[in-house]
């Protein structure tokens, strides 16, 4: 069996929900984590019960980060990666298609463009690895078809898909493995606004060892839970159908 232990692992949104629940099975397997997030006073309660294990690197991944300061913590630290995981995200739902600029730079600045900054910082990091390094991003299922109120969020998962396979194509003769994980609905302070059914909902914990199952096997893509991965994924196949049949019974928009 593939097991993930003795690595130099970087993770974001290690403050909270899915990320927390990673950082803590990452260092109960015996590796040494350091987790960021931009909450202090969260990130210094979870090292507490690792000591050792669990460095902390408080940081904003939005446009906000100095590049330059956090390579030069983290080399404070490590003067190498074995993998980093990019879990940090925020959901904000377009409610009456008003399409506030802001709200979309937001979304799109934490999710997608917070990886990359992420992977600028890591890459020199991950190049002097001691294992075969690999570099993880989460993104979700939401990305698989249309769905309402999610036009932001969606598509910034979505451009982070595809940054992840243009990514693997230039990559393909480098020694870095590369997985998109996309998880369907996990109890987690993220989803604690959503007032709309939440089908096949997972607990962080039960979601991380799913995750970190894929990761040890080096697998590309991640899907998670597979019922609503295949049902998406179907009814993304068949936009045409999901937008007469589906698209009707969930928006919410029923004027202009
Ligand atoms: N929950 C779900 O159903 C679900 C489904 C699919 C995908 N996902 C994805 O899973 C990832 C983890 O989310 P979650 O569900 O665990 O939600 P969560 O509990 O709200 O965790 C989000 C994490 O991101 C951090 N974060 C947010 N903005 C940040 C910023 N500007 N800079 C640095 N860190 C920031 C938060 O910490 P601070 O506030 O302390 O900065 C927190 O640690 C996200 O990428 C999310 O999109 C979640």
């Amino acid at each position: 069996m593939n097991i993930i232990s003795g690595r130099c692992i970087w993770i974001t949104g290690a403050s909270s929900g899915l990320g927390k629940a990673l950082a803590i099975q990452l260092a109960e397997a015996g590796n040494f984590i350091i987790a960021s997030a931009r909450s202090q006073s969260a990130l210094t309660e979870l090292a507490l019960l690792y000591p050792g294990k669990i460095k902390i690197l408080p940081l904003d991944v939005s446009r906000n980060l100095d590049a330059k300061e956090t390579a030069a913590k983290i080399r404070e630290t490590t003067d190498y990666l074995d993998m980093v995981i990019c879990a940090a995200g925020i959901c904000e739902y377009e409610d009456d298609l008003k399409f506030n600029p802001d709200m979309y730079e937001r979304t799109l600045d934490v999710n997608f463009l917070g990886v990359v900054r992420v992977l600028n910082i890591a890459m020199p990091l991950l190049k002097k690895a001691q294992t075969r390094p690999q570099f993880v991003a989460i993104s979700s299922l939401s990305s698989c078809v249309g769905l309402p109120r999610a036009e932001a969020y969606g598509a910034s998962k979505a451009a982070l898909n595809y940054f992840m396979q243009s990514l693997r194509v230039d990559l393909s003769k480098i020694a870095l493995d590369l997985s998109v994980v996309r998880p369907g609905f996990i109890a987690t302070n993220l989803v604690k606004q959503n007032d709309f059914p939440m089908p096949f909902m997972m607990t962080p914990d039960v979601a991380a060892r799913r995750i970190i199952k894929g990761i040890a096997e080096r697998r590309f893509s991640i899907d998670l839970p597979y019922r609503l991965s295949w049902l998406l994924r179907t009814w993304g196949f068949f936009f045409s159908a999901w937008c007469a049949w589906v698209a009707p019974r969930i928006t919410r928009i029923h004027q202009w």
